[in-house]
C-alpha cells in the first residue's frame, strides 16, 4: 500500500481522505468565523481577487470544487445571472450543508453536489471556469484531481486554484510562529479543536510551492499556467488555461 502525508504525519493513501473528512466534519460549523479570525478578514480579499480574475459573463458555466461554505459559489452566482450556472460541490457533507444553508439564506438556489474532485461526475468540455479554493492541499492525488478539472473544462476554459503557498523568506519565522502557536490556540478557543488547525499549518508546509504547483498543472494538461502571489506569498492564485 502506498503512503502519503496528512500534515506532517505519514499515512496510508487509502486513509488520507478519512482523516481530511474528520477535520472538516469537526470544523464545519465554525469554519466561517475561524476564517475571518485567522486571516483577519484577508481571505475575503483573496477571494474577491479570484472572482475578478475569473472574469465571468452572463451565461457562464462554473464549477466550484471543494466549495465548502460557499463563498466563491455565491460571488460567482452574482456574476453569471439567470442564464448561467454555478455548481457548488464538495466531498464533505457537513461543509456542503453549511454552505447550502448559507446560500439559501442569501437567496441563492444552486445545484449542490457531494463529489470527489478526483472523480468528477461531469462530461468532458463542459465548464467555462472551474475553481478550487483552499481545497487542493487536502486532496490525496493532486495530479488526478487537476487532470479531472482539465477534462471538464471547455477548450480555452480557465482553472482557478486559490491556495496557501510559500511565504516570502523574510516573513517565514513570524509566519511559522503564528501558524504553530496562535492558530491551534484559536482553533481550541473557537472550534474546540486544536488538532485540525495544527493540521492546517502542517498541510500548508507540505503543499507544493508556487513553481512546483505551476509545473504540476502543466503536467496535468494545462497549456498555459501563471500565478499571482498575494500577501507576500501566504496565498497564491494559479490560473490554468486549457489550450
Ligand atoms: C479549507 S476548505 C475550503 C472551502 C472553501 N472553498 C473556502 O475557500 O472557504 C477545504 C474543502 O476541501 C474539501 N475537500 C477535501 N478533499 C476534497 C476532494 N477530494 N474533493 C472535493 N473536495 C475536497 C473539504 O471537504 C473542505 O470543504
Amino acid at each position: 500500500m502506498s503512503s502519503t502525508h496528512f500534515g506532517f504525519k505519514t499515512v496510508d493513501e487509502a486513509e488520507k481522505a478519512k482523516h481530511v473528512r474528520g477535520v472538516f466534519d469537526s470544523v464545519a460549523s465554525k469554519y466561517d468565523v475561524m476564517n475571518d479570525l485567522m486571516s483577519a478578514g484577508l481571505h475575503r480579499l483573496w477571494k474577491r481577487y479570484t472572482v475578478m480574475v475569473a472574469d465571468l459573463r452572463e451565461g457562464s458555466q462554473v464549477l466550484d470544487i471543494a466549495g465548502g461554505t460557499g463563498d466563491l459559489s455565491m460571488a460567482f452566482a452574482k456574476k453569471v445571472g439567470k442564464t448561467g450556472r454555478v455548481v457548488h460541490t464538495d466531498i464533505n457533507e457537513a461543509m456542503l450543508r453549511t454552505g447550502r444553508d448559507r446560500l439559501l439564506d442569501h437567496g441563492f438556489v444552486l445545484p449542490t453536489l457531494v463529489c470527489d474532485a478526483e472523480k468528477l461526475p461531469f462530461p468532458d468540455n463542459h465548464f467555462d471556469v472551474v475553481s478550487v479554493a483552499f481545497g487542493l492541499r487536502n486532496m490525496t492525488h493532486k495530479d488526478v484531481a487537476l487532470k479531472e478539472m482539465c477534462r471538464v473544462l471547455k477548450p480555452n476554459g480557465k482553472l482557478l486554484v486559490l491556495e496557501f503557498s510559500k511565504v516570502a523568506k523574510p516573513l517565514e519565522k513570524a509566519y511559522d510562529w503564528y501558524s504553530f502557536n496562535i492558530l491551534p490556540k484559536l482553533g481550541q478557543m473557537i472550534a474546540g479543536d486544536d488538532a485540525s488547525y495544527r493540521y492546517l499549518a502542517e498541510s500548508i508546509r507540505m503543499h507544493p510551492s508556487q513553481e512546483e504547483l505551476k509545473a504540476l498543472m502543466k503536467q496535468s494538461g494545462f497549456g498555459h499556467v501563471d500565478f499571482h502571489n498575494m500577501s507576500a506569498g501566504v496565498v497564491a492564485l494559479h490560473v490554468g488555461i486549457k489550450c
